[in-house]
């Protein structure tokens, strides 16, 4: 569904970035727009191309991705934490294309998911349900996806620690290890709380995720706006205990991937509450993101590692915070947070994209998963490359992006 006015929206919208104050703002009117025609023509062709690659592979998934080895997806039968990435890269690839067989696919991925509605040993429902059950709510209007997706924010809630005032992250419900455990990605699932508490009118969905949101701020947001990926409290008290890790390089460093989920996370929180605090938050968080950015622009995967800015990319962490930063862009009016955004999608576009690989099968490569555990470093991942077609639909089509996928 790429269209002409798409097409022109974006180079206009894309106009604000290129006036910012040490830009080119005395050019030539003409050249500038078709500098900005370029740009936004460029972000379709990353668009064509990441439809290229989902389409070749789409008759042959089973599973969902996981991580690439050697360029080849891993699958994991049941959705794991990713399960909702390729079912939403599908839906991503059918409004772009507007290729039904596309959307068929999506369908038929997103439905593999349902008995995790009702799993309550992971706070990653959000990430499971939004992109694939609640677009395609959004797409087809079918209302047995909202109320699957509504299932999932039911199971949600059920981790809630009304004393510590917060969602846990990890573990079956019963199990004491790590019961006191939040993380900062669990951010990204609130908007399936909010999401319920709009369209039920129940106000508990929301209460839990401003709940969870303060207790983030209070205590996984450092002064100076950078995070820490895991918090522990006391699971009895609720009492804060200390700052700890899981993916990042320590306790007091600055988990790449985990300070993009808290820019999308806090913006969003704010865009569904407008409750102003949060957006404070989100600017410091982002403030801090565009200040550790390495000269490339795609992310170390921890800032604060001894070996930044020479260590391994995680791309992944890039094209999360280009996502938070568009929307961010668009509350606050401030264009040079779509600047970072967009520098940010062209240093993905030209140092880790697939497109040179005949045998590649995801789109952005450079993305790490969990550097600690060794476990897929500088590879594709799923969520890299669903939030790179994210923010790229929020730059070739914002109607639609608005419409379906719920951007600001
Ligand atoms: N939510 C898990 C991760 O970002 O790796």
């Amino acid at each position: 569904m790429f269209t002409r006015r798409s097409l022109l929206t974006a180079a206009s919208t894309g106009a604000a970035a290129a006036s910012l104050p040490g830009s080119a703002t005395a050019a030539p009117a003409s050249s500038e727009s078709r500098a900005v025609e370029s740009r936004a023509a460029n972000y379709a062709r990353a668009l064509d191309f990441c439809v290229e690659r989902i389409r070749a592979l789409a008759p042959e998934v089973t599973g969902y991705p996981e991580r690439t080895e050697f360029e080849k997806w891993v699958y994991n039968d049941d959705g794991g934490w990713v399960g909702g990435f390729w079912p939403g890269q599908l839906w991503l690839a059918h409004l772009h294309s507007g290729d039904a067989e596309l959307g068929r696919h999506a369908r038929r991925s997103a439905s593999g998911l349902e008995r995790r509605a009702t799993d309550t040993s992971t706070h990653d429902l959000g990430f499971l349900f939004y992109p694939s059950w609640v677009t395609a709510w959004r797409i087809t209007g079918e209302r047995a996806w909202l109320d699957g997706a509504l299932r999932a924010a039911d199971t949600l809630t059920r981790r809630y620690n009304e004393r510590g005032r917060f969602l846990r992250a990890w573990g079956e419900l019963d199990d004491p290890h790590r019961a006191g455990w939040v993380i900062v990605d669990t951010m990204m699932n609130l908007d399936l709380l909010l999401l319920a508490a709009e369209v039920t009118g129940q106000r508990r969905y929301a209460e839990i995720a401003t709940a969870h949101a303060d207790t983030t701020a209070r205590q996984l947001v450092r002064e100076d706006g950078s995070t820490c990926h895991v918090f522990e409290f006391d699971p009895e008290s609720g009492r804060p205990l200390r700052q700890r890790t899981a993916q990042g390089y320590s306790a007091t460093s600055c988990w790449a991937r985990g300070q993009s989920w808290a820019v999308y996370g806090f913006t969003t929180v704010f865009r569904r509450t407008g409750q102003r605090r949060f957006l404070d938050v989100a600017r410091r968080v982002a403030d801090h993101l565009v200040r550790s950015l390495p000269p490339e622009h795609v992310p170390v995967w921890d800032y604060r590692s001894p070996y930044a800015p020479y260590d391994v990319r995680d791309s992944s962490a890039g094209a999360v915070a280009a996502c938070g930063l568009l929307d961010l862009a668009t509350v606050t009016g401030h264009g040079r947070y779509r600047a970072t955004a967009e520098r940010m999608l062209a240093a993905l576009e030209s140092s880790c994209s697939t497109r040179e690989s005949d045998r590649a099968e995801g789109v952005l490569g450079r993305g790490t998963s969990n550097r600690p555990a060794e476990r897929g470093i500088e590879v594709s991942l799923p969520y890299g490359d669903y939030y790179y077609a994210e923010a790229l639909t929020r730059l070739v089509h914002p109607e639609e992006a608005r419409d379906y996928l719920g951007t600001a």
